[in-house]
């Protein structure tokens, strides 16, 4: 059978191109044109890192979830590194993912979409375009896929090649989460495997006692004689924030089954809260790829963004198309999520609400570190679900800053880290993240929220 190829309308494409004409905000001053014109042919060529079919299936797992029978749990690092893509921080990082799964599945009887910022989140927006230490002013950090961290002139020069590097570490790490996901590291009958290594904390204690319960079930049910595909593999997504068009465009391929346009550098992507100006390159660019994507929502949105974001994101309101990530800060979540959920509550939109407790809740610590407070963190999720149950929607997932390490950036838990202790374990380069212990006791108050709703 002759294989359907679609070629590409000349319209599709220019609408693809049409974010040059608008302002796009956030862009890094790349300072050699050739070198940047070269990157974008090299990207162009290289292969895509997703398909189109499971971009098309995550989308029927979120229209799930926004209908209230699945949740989304979207976790990973503030900005992932070149030098961090190593097989065991990678591998840390996806057992934390699938532990926390595991504990919401268990607790909420409810399958949950299981995605990674991950494997392209190499970009970042920053507040100012330079960064000043002493009487030493150098180009702003904006991610490995940009510039380097080290604070010398050499390392800040932006270098379009990054991009190419960001894209054969992202291939990678996606190579070895399909391994693990696939090829029998995440059977549900290795769910103790997973919290092997971690220290005894109360909260890896009690995933063990939840663990032999699930192990128990399992056995019961194979001695049974009945034996479930469905619990050798999981489905794995990953994301990361569209940020860079010169690494967005090229990795967009038109579908030659369905001649439609799907950024391939990622399964979802979101727009941040700083480029989701309505009439923004950012925007416009989203309206534009069949991918599901997210929206962040920060406190100062009002009724009216949230509309015409509707409006121009998702005009045929497409189940699973539209995600709003509100991130509002745990003081005032209560008083601004409300409007905004119950304006979509009486339009005819229903997309996903999912919660990001992270950024919302920064504060700067007495020794100099920038950190969050757990318990800000919780705040936050418990203000999400109090909001949503008020208003007779679901709070349909979170998106959380996490790494499978042992490390101290948010302050407490029940390890109780304090601003000492982020001085001996303090590693993120951007934004702090929960350590595996915190990441767990959040995914079991999650889970506890969700099965009493
Ligand atoms: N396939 C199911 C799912 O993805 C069950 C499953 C298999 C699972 N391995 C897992 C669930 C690991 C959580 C974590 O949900
Ligand atoms: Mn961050």
């Amino acid at each position: 059978m002759k294989e359907p190829n679609i070629a590409a309308d000349p319209a599709v494409l220019k609408g693809l191109d049409n974010y040059r004409t608008l302002t796009a905000a956030q862009q890094p001053t790349w300072t050699d044109a050739a070198k940047l014109q070269a990157a974008r042919d090299e990207l162009a060529v290289l292969p895509p890192l997703v398909f189109a079919g499971e971009v098309d299936t995550l989308r029927t797992r979120l229209a799930a979830a926004a209908e209230g029978k699945a949740f989304l749990l979207q976790g990973g690092d503030c900005a992932e590194t070149f030098v961090d893509a190593t097989a065991d921080r990678i591998r840390n990082r996806v057992k934390t993912i699938l532990q926390m799964a595991v504990v919401l599945m268990y607790g909420a009887s409810m399958p949950v979409v299981k995605m990674g910022r991950m494997a392209g989140q190499f970009a970042k927006p920053r507040s100012s375009d330079t960064e000043t230490r002493g009487d030493v002013t150098l180009p702003a950090y904006r991610g490995d896929a940009v510039n380097g961290y080290d604070f010398t002139s050499e390392a800040r020069a932006t270098d379009p090649n990054r991009m190419v590097r960001a894209y054969h570490t992202s291939a990678s790490t996606l190579n070895l989460i399909r391994a693990f996901t696939t090829g029998g590291f995440a059977d549900l009958r290795s769910v103790h495997e997973w919290n092997k290594g971690f220290t005894d904390n109360p909260a890896n204690i009690r995933y063990e006692q939840l663990a032999a319960e699930i192990d128990r079930a399992i056995k019961f049910m194979d001695a049974c004689g009945a034996d479930f595909d469905s619990l050798k593999a999981t489905e794995f997504y990953v994301s990361h924030e569209a940020l860079l068009f010169d690494y967005e465009r090229p990795m967009t391929r038109i579908d030659s089954r369905t001649g439609n346009p799907y950024a391939t550098s990622g399964h979802f992507l979101w727009v941040g809260e700083r480029t989701r100006n309505i009439d923004g390159a950012h925007v416009d660019f989203m309206s534009r790829i069949r991918n599901p994507i997210g929206v962040k929502l920060g406190p100062s949105t009002e009724v009216a963004d949230v509309m015409a974001l509707i409006e121009k994101l998702d005009p045929n309101r497409e189940p699973g198309r539209l995600t709003f990530i509100t991130r509002m800060g745990a003081g005032q979540i209560r008083d601004k999520l409300p409007k905004l959920v119950e304006a979509v509550k009486a339009s005819d939109a229903k997309p996903l609400w999912i919660t990001d407790p992270m950024h919302g809740n920064g504060m700067t610590t007495k020794n100099g570190y920038k950190s969050r407070r757990f318990d800000d963190v919780m705040d936050e999720v418990a203000g999400f679900f109090e909001v949503h149950r008020n208003a007779g929607t679901f709070p349909g997932g979170i998106h959380i800053e996490l790494t499978g390490d042992d490390v101290a950036e948010c302050l407490g838990g029940s390890e109780m880290i304090d601003e000492k202790t982020l001085e001996s374990r303090y590693e993120s380069l951007c934004d702090p993240r929960l350590n595996h212990m915190q990441s767990l006791e959040l995914a079991f108050l999650v889970s506890e929220a969700l099965a009493k709703r």
